[in-house]
């Protein structure tokens, strides 16, 4: 029997994000291609008699609320157990950042404790959902995929040969649920990006030129009026001839290279106009 699993929770950028309605329970209709990066956390989870969480450096959630506390006890619930277990999440991956770092560390430990407990029709794609609305992309194990409805549709992509980005961090912080409140009908607009990418990438068709031309997306808007610094960083990119899209609702921007040189040589020249930016790529 297996009693503990380490495994790397990624982090992700949305290639595209178009807000395509509004629902009945209030959360937002969306049409999105995720892609994991080669930034991750480490997640440990192991058997244990009683539910210990430890997330180093600390997130700041009330103890109990965080997304992989919420991750067990939705499996326990799910597999007829008790919601008990050791995780242990090793962070890297910045909070708040549009970067799927806390619902990527719920899809590992939704993933670590099926291989733990071996629960019998489990749909943990499905469980997912019910955490978070990002979690079941990551829940899915895909390296890129087209997510739809909530979140809870993923319909996984074949993986793509390599390719490198740059990812622009910023010190602020963004609450996803602010993003969408301040989000106007005019804001929208990216949902045909989204589906040329799709069916680039299920024709394997993805080039750095098809990446950048349909890199749009809707929380674009809405994330720049609540945090100004995302348009400061965009222009001084601008005047550098270097385009930066948003990922998820933000603040975390990146540009979209030709090879690693490129990205290395982007990341060069954004820093020396004062941002934080590293060369990344879209890896499994
Ligand atoms: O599901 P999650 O807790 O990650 O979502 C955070 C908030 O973001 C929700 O409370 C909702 O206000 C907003 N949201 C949305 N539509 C989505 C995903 C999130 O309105 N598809």
């Amino acid at each position: 029997m297996t009693r503990a699993v380490t495994l790397l929770a990624p982090a992700k950028v949305n290639l595209a994000l178009a807000v395509v309605g509004k629902r009945e329970d209030g959360y937002h209709e969306l049409r999105s291609v995720f892609a994991t990066i080669d930034l991750a956390d480490r997640v440990r989870v192991a058997a244990q008699r009683t539910l210990e969480v430890r997330i180093a450096p600390d997130v700041g959630a009330p103890p109990g609320e965080d997304l992989a506390s919420r991750a067990v006890r939705a499996l326990a619930t799910a597999a007829h157990r008790d919601p008990s277990a050791f995780v242990h999440i090793r962070k890297r991956v910045p909070v708040a950042a549009g970067l799927g770092g806390g619902s990527s560390d719920a899809g590992a430990v939704l993933r670590a404790l099926a291989t733990i407990w071996q629960p019998q029709d489990v749909d943990l794609v499905a469980l997912g959902a019910s955490v978070g609305s990002d979690v079941p992309f990551f829940a899915s194990g895909a390296c890129v995929a087209f997510v739809g409805g909530r979140g809870e549709q993923v319909e996984p992509l074949p993986d793509p040969k390599a390719i490198h980005l740059v990812i622009v961090r910023m010190r602020e912080r963004l609450s996803t649920k602010d993003v969408f409140a301040e989000l106007r009908r005019d804001d929208r607009g990216a949902a045909a990006a989204v589906d040329r990418l799709r069916a680039a990438f299920a024709r394997r068709q993805i080039t750095p030129e098809v990446l950048r031309e349909n890199a749009q997306n809707d929380l674009l808007g809405p994330a720049a009026r609540l945090c100004p610094a995302i348009a400061d960083a965009r222009s001084r990119a601008a005047g550098k001839g270097i385009a930066l899209s948003l990922t998820g609702s933000g603040p975390t921007l990146f540009a979209v290279a030709d090879d690693r040189r490129d990205a290395l040589r982007l990341a060069r020249i954004l820093r020396r106009t004062g941002l934080v930016a590293h060369a990344h790529t879209i890896a499994r």
